[in-house]
């Protein structure tokens, strides 16, 4: 489902050329769940964006779906994001003064669903994530656990196929970390593409194949277990859909 061909990334500072990835290959399977394990300056953020469809590689290849995202116009790609793909971020990119309630419908704001069919959704996801009773709490009177969980909520709002989480546990305590971990876990299961980037060696193994990066390439690319094939899980749950 994402085909990355001798992927480059330059960022220009100026006169200065800064290489973040240099000829990045990686092929992701429909429901897999993979951690991008890495030390900081790596490339991992980089990479994240680029899947997601947020940044656009310097050089190489993106095939997302079938679809050469390169020849896609911005707001092909805006659409593409917002249909596809979930994102969580590590400092998680809350509205402060808006309810976990509203946080979580605004992303479905764009699409044209109705207001009561949002309302709906959004309390359906923060009921799943287990913040059914903190719906109308803002983000500071949420824990760090608690406000991650209304991100990764937020982030399954247009029911994307792949799930993105730039360093999901970074600002946790490890209790909140493992409640995250298991709640990506129940989404793999539940036919998404999950792909987390972390530093903690404890949370990548929750995945099923860690890919590590140094110095923007890939350095390791390892299956974690022989958990069963997931494949066309998402054809067998279509119609029980979160
Ligand atoms: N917008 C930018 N402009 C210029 N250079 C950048 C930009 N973003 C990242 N870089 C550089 O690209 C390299 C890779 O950055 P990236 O953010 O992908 O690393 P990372 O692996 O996510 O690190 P961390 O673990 O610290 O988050 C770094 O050297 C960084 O300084
Ligand atoms: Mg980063």
């Amino acid at each position: 489902m994402i085909h990355l061909t001798d992927i480059k990334k330059i960022y220009k500072m100026g006169e200065v050329n800064v290489p973040a990835l240099k000829g990045l290959t990686l092929t992701v399977k429909e429901c897999e769940y993979i951690a991008i394990l890495g030390p900081s300056g790596s490339g991992k953020s980089t990479l994240m964006h680029i899947m997601g469809c947020l940044d656009t590689p310097t050089e190489g290849h993106y095939q997302l779906e079938g679809r050469d995202v390169g020849s896609l116009n911005r707001n092909r790609l805006a659409e593409i994001r917002n249909e596809k793909i979930g994102f969580v971020f590590q400092s998680f990119n809350l509205l402060p003064y808006a309810t976990a309630l509203e946080n979580v419908e605004l992303p479905m704001i764009y699409g044209k669903m109705r207001a009561k069919e949002r309302r709906r959704r959004a309390e359906e996801l923060l009921a799943l994530v287990g913040l059914g009773d903190r719906t109308r709490h803002r983000p500071t009177e949420l824990s760090g656990g608690e406000r991650q969980r209304v991100a990764i909520a937020r982030a399954l709002a247009n029911d994307p196929t792949i799930i993105l989480a730039d360093e999901p546990t970074g600002n946790l305590d490890s209790r909140s970390g493992a409640e995250i971990i298991r709640l990506f876990n129940r989404l793999q299961e539940q036919a998404h593409t999950v792909i987390i980037v972390t530093h903690d060696v404890g949370i990548a193994e929750h995945a099923q194949r860690i890919v590590r990066l140094l110095d923007g390439v890939i350095v390791e690319d390892t299956n974690v277990n022989n958990l069963p094939q997931v494949q066309n899980l998402r054809e067998v749950q279509k119609e029980e859909k979160i």
